[in-house]
């Protein structure tokens, strides 16, 4: 049995009767969670406070009285002694009836010209906002992590593979720069879907508005918001902006996600191309000789709930009709979680790339040698001697399969059998496909060419400046 709450003792308004059944305000209620936005709250009703006196709608001085009572909730609450149960149902009505026990009367003039429905809303605005500028930073240190890790993997080859087969041997530093490339995407994302978090719905009331001669911009400027929502129906009842934070939250764990599922293929004794240090391993209780690598796989296990966030957030959404519906109340605990997760995933993949990985060099020179991921260079070494390209692949097709049957690599032919395969191979074919030169020579825009992997690290080093 969950623990019963006080039957709420106060009715809503004279219109009201008898009050709610307790398991009714119980299940009505989100002062559970929604506490997470109580400093925002305090926030946005003193600026909201602020803007009743600079409009006339009270005195100066009740303004002056309900910012300092609002300060004392906040001291209160840092303090550990504000902490509202159920009977307040959610953290403005709680606020509203500490602040009316501080200050009498006046308290409850806080409410006027506003309504819970905007009041949520820029709650929601605010913490949501801080929130992402700090999950923004944690981005920029993840790129930085890999930054450092490819500034010194440049000349370290590793397989490259599609389909999870081997295909051409790549720079290790490219391959960690992709990460960097989508964490670069993401970290810009974070900036564009910001203009559109940071919008006041402060003053949009109900859903239509007030009779209070209101100022809706000086509140959005004493908030930092960068503009107000132009039609009150849509200020109150908009959610986009939590939509597109879940979505390009789910990116970030998508990309967290396929860096953890390499980090476990690569940490296997099949692959073996890296160790992973006991400061970010763990051990099995039964099987003493393991080592597990338990932060990427739970990065990737909760990259689910994530994506759950965002399509919870969607269907909610879907069958809307405006204004404001309480099943917007719903809002609030995936964007909780959604942001613990981001931020905890992002933190735990950080320092797992700083101090909590090491690639086995000998081992990937050793992978790089070992097969037959120099296939197509030999083939593009008959085509600049002026052999069609399709031609050139069906013959190196030919030579692979010859090869295999005689246990042997492409290096291990002998000059001769080059040029019974075919009259343009000479002495130069060694060169050619030794898996240093394989990745030098793709220096094309982009491609692998240590060149043009140095290339991108300097580019990093100047977005990583940029802010
Ligand atoms: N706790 C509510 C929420 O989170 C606050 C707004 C309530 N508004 C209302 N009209 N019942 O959405």
């Amino acid at each position: 049995m969950p623990p019963q709450p006080a039957a709420s003792s106060q009715t809503w308004s004279q219109r009201f009767e008898t009050a709610l059944h307790p398991a009714i305000a119980q299940f009505n209620a989100s002062i559970g969670f929604d506490i997470e936005l109580v400093e925002y709250d305090l926030t946005g009703s003193q600026a909201h406070a602020q803007m009743l006196a600079h409009t006339g709608i009270i005195t100066p001085d009740e303004g002056d009285q309900l910012v300092k009572g609002l300060d004392q909730i906040r001291q209160e609450y840092r303090q550990g002694f504000f902490s509202p149960g159920v009977d307040a149902e959610d953290v403005h009505f709680a606020v509203e009836r500490r602040l009316t026990q501080i200050l009498g009367d006046l308290g409850k003039k806080l409410h006027t010209a506003r309504s819970r429905n905007d009041q949520v809303g820029t709650d929601t605005r605010l913490y949501l906002r801080d929130q992402m500028q700090e999950i923004r930073a944690q981005v920029r240190e993840f790129q930085t992590a890999l930054f450092h890790l490819a500034e010194q993997h440049v000349e370290t080859l590793i397989p490259g593979y599609t389909h999870l087969q081997r295909a051409q041997p790549i720079s290790l530093a490219h391959h960690l720069m992709a990460y960097f490339e989508m964490a670069q995407r993401d970290w810009e994302r974070l900036g564009e879907v910001y203009r559109r978090v940071n919008v006041s719905p402060l003053g949009c009331g109900a859903l239509a508005g007030t009779t209070f001669p209101i100022d809706r911009h000086y509140t959005a400027e004493l908030l930092n918001f960068d503009g107000v929502y132009a039609n009150s129906l849509d200020g109150v009842s908009d959610r986009d902006f939590a939509i597109e934070f879940l979505s390009t939250a789910s990116l970030i764990m998508m990309h967290l996600s396929r860096l953890s599922e390499e980090v476990i293929l690569w940490a296997s004794q099949e692959f073996s191309f890296v160790t992973l240090k006991d400061s970010c391993a763990t051990g099995s209780s039964i099987m003493p000789q393991k080592k597990n690598p338990d932060v990427p796989e739970l990065v990737r296990g909760k990259t689910g709930r994530v994506f759950g966030h965002l399509q919870a957030m969607l269907v909610l959404m879907k069958g809307l009709p405006l204004a404001y519906n309480k099943d917007l109340q719903e809002d609030k605990e995936a964007l909780f979680d959604a942001v613990k997760t981001v931020r905890g995933c992002l933190e735990a993949m950080t320092i797992l790339l700083q101090e909590g990985i090491e690639f086995r060099t000998s081992r990937l020179a050793e992978a790089v040698a070992e097969d037959f991921s120099n296939a197509t260079d030999v083939a593009d070494y008959l085509a600049t001697k002026g052999v069609p390209f399709r031609e050139a692949y069906n013959l190196v097709g030919k030579v692979v399969r010859t090869c295999l049957a005689a246990n042997k690599l492409l290096k291990d032919l002998s000059l001769d059998e080059w040029q019974t395969l075919h009259p343009a191979f000479e002495a130069d074919i060694y060169q050619a496909i030794a898996p240093r030169q394989v990745v030098a020579a793709r220096n094309s825009y982009g491609g692998t060419g240590f060149e043009q992997v140095r290339q991108a690290i300097e580019n990093a080093r100047q977005r990583l400046r940029q802010d």
